[in-house]
């Protein structure tokens, strides 16, 4: 009995697992010997913070507690993994991987939560391409507006200048990320709709010049040639406004017509046709 007590005292004198270690020898030791056993040992590791899982599972204790005092390991895995990404996309390894394997699966969905979506033309470009580093894992904020990536782009336009012209940085006002190269397919006109009578393929219709510098949006700076060859009734004889939407939409043909003005002038050329005319008041 004494002897077994000595002993006992003995072992736990020299048990590696540090002062404060409170679980009982016997549920990972076989009175035989100290090495640990995983098929006689009833210690489960899910009892912890760290359940081992994926690729940890059939880990050697040793591989994470080389001291053997349990409780100096960490949870985190920058604890023991090194930041291969060299501190570009943060400590927490969680976010992009599991114990399972180092592979993302999902990095559309990643780009997603960085409001990157890698959509159209940038679907199926190589990550270098954006992520521009000496290693294919680092990945350095690149930012996510347009011209961050395509200010040399920006700057070397010619048809149109876009430098000269004043165009916005937000390529996405006038390019989409569907078209083939900085085609303006989509491009936002509304600012002045092309729609009806404007509904032109032809943007040289309008922007005459190879450059698409402010042109004016006044209907008289497009539609002189026509105001002065009207004929039924005569617009300039009539003393009719330059301000075509007084009576005009930019509906084709030119019709229908509304026309509110009172004050007579009108009628004075167009007697015989008054009736197609008339005031719709
Ligand atoms: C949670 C499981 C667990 C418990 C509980 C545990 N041990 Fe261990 N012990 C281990 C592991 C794992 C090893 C390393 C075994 C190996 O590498 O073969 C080890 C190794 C040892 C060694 C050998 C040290 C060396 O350098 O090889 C001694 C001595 C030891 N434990 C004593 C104790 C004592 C005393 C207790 C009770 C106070 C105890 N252990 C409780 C898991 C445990
Ligand atoms: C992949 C790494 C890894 C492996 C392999 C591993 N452990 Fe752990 N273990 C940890 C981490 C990390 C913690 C700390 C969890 C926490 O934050 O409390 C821990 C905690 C523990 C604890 C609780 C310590 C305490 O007092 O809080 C014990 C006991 C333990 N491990 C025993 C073992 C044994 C026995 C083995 C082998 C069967 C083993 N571990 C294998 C990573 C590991
Ligand atoms: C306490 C230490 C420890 C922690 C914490 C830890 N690991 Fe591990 N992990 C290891 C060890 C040891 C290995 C065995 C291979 C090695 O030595 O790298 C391993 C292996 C892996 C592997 C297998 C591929 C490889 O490198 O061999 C992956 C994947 C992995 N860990 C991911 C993670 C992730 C993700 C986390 C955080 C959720 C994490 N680990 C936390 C210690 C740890
Ligand atoms: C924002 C997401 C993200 C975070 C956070 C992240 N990684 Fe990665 N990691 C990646 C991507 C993406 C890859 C490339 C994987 C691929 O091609 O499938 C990668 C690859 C790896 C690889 C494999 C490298 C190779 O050469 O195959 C390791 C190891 C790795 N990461 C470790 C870490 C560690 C350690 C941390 C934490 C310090 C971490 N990662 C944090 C996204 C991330
Ligand atoms: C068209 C450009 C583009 C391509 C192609 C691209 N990325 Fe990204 N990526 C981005 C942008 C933009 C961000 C956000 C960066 C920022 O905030 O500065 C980002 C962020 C990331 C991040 C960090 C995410 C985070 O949560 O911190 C990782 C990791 C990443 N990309 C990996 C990849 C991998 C792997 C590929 C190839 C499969 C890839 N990227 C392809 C543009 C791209
Ligand atoms: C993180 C960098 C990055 C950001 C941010 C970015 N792009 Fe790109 N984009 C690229 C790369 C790299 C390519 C492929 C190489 C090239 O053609 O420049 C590309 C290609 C394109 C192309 C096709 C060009 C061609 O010649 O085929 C268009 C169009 C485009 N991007 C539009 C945009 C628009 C619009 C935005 C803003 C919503 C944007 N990009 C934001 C990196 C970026
Ligand atoms: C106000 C509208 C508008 C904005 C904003 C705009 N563009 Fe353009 N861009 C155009 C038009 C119009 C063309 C001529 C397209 C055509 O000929 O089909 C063009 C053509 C281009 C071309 C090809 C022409 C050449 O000379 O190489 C590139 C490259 C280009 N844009 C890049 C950009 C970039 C990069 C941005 C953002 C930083 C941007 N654009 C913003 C309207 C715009
Ligand atoms: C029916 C005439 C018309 C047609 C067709 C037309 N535009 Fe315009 N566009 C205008 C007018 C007018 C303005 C000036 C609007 C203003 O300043 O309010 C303008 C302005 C622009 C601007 C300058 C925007 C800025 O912010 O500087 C661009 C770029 C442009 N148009 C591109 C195009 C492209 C590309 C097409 C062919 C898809 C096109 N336009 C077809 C009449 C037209
Ligand atoms: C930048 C030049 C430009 C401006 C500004 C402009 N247009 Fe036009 N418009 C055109 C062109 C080009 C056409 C197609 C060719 C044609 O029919 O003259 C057209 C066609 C029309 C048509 C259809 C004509 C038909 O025969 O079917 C109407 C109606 C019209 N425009 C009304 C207007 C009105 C109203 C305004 C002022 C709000 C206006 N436009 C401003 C260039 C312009
Ligand atoms: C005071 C009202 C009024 C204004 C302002 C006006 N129009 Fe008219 N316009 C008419 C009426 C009324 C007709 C005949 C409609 C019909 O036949 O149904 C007409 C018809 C036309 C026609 C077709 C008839 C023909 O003889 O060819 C054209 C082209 C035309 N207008 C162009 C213009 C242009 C361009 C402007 C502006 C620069 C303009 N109009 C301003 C009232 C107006």
């Amino acid at each position: 009995m004494i002897w077994l007590v000595v002993i006992t005292q003995q072992m736990l004198a020299q048990s590696p697992h540090g002062k404060n270690f409170a679980i009982d020898c016997a549920t990972c030791h076989h009175p035989e010997n100290w090495s640990y056993q995983q098929n006689k040992a009833t210690f489960s590791h899910d009892s912890t913070a760290f359940p081992l899982v994926g690729q940890h599972k059939d880990l050697d204790c040793r591989s994470c507690h080389q001291t053997l005092a349990f409780d100096q390991a960490q949870s985190n895995c920058v604890s023991c993994h090194s930041d291969i990404h060299q501190q570009t996309v943060g400590n927490d390894c969680a976010r992009c991987h599991t114990p399972q394997s180092w592979i993302v699966e999902d990095v559309t969905q990643m780009h997603e939560n960085v409001a990157f979506p890698l959509m159209g033309v940038h679907a199926n470009i190589n990550c270098n391409d954006c992520h521009q580093s000496e290693t294919n894992v680092r990945f350095s904020p690149t930012g996510v507006t347009c011209i961050d990536c395509h200010r040399a782009d920006y700057v070397n336009t010619k048809k149109p200048d876009h430098v000269k012209n004043n165009f916005s940085n937000d390529c996405a006002m006038c390019h989409g990320l569907n078209g083939s190269a900085w085609s303006t397919e989509i491009i936002d006109h509304s600012f002045f709709p092309l729609e009806q009578g404007h509904k032109i393929d032809d943007c040289k219709a309008c922007h005459l010049a190879e450059d698409y510098s402010i042109i004016s949006a006044e209907c008289i700076s497009c539609h002189q040639n026509d105001f002065n060859g009207t004929q039924n009734p005569n617009h300039a004889m009539s003393g009719f406004s330059n301000n075509c939407i007084e009576c005009h939409t930019i509906s084709p043909s030119w019709k229908p017509v509304t026309f509110t003005d009172h004050d007579g002038r009108f009628f004075l050329f167009t007697q015989a046709n008054t009736k197609a005319y008339g005031p719709t008041v």
